[in-house]
């Protein structure tokens, strides 16, 4: 897979920055915006969806993830997250994220500074579980 493109790196970043509008978290107040990019260039949209229930709180990675596969795309070449502090995903968007490419870029970006940190997923999540380790169907 070829080097993703710099200008596509901060379409990406902006779009994440934006999302983040739209985070719902009114139990955590801590606001999360995401946005990956597929195969085609394209981004999608994602923010972290909180619920009184708070098990049921949702990320801004996957929701991003899971509208990029609602929408027909199951290959992301990079995933932006934005918040306060540029954190990085959480173990479980990790693993949900390696489904849909173990090698995707991760880009942190810290909205307070603009500031940004970038990693592999892979380096993120080593030794991730995947399909290869279910038992082969018949
Ligand atoms: N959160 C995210 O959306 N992404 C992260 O990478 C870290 C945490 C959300 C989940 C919850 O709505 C709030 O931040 C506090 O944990």
């Amino acid at each position: 897979m070829s080097e993703i493109k710099s200008t596509d790196i901060d379409r990406l970043v902006r779009r994440a920055t934006q999302a983040r509008d739209h985070a719902y978290a009114p139990h955590s107040h801590f606001y999360v915006g995401s946005a990956v990019l597929v195969e085609d260039g394209q981004i999608v949209d994602g923010c972290n969806v909180e619920n009184a229930s708070y098990s049921l709180c949702m990320c801004a990675e996957r929701t991003a993830a899971a509208a990029a596969v609602a929408s027909g795309h199951r290959n992301i070449r990079a995933v932006a997250v934005a918040s306060i502090g540029g954190v990085s995903p959480c173990g479980a968007c990790r693993q949900f994220l390696a489904e849909f490419n173990y090698e995707m870029v991760v880009i942190c970006v810290n909205v307070i500074d603009g500031s940004r940190r970038t990693f592999k997923l892979s380096s993120l999540l080593p030794e991730a579980f995947d399909a290869t380790h279910l038992p082969a169907q018949s």
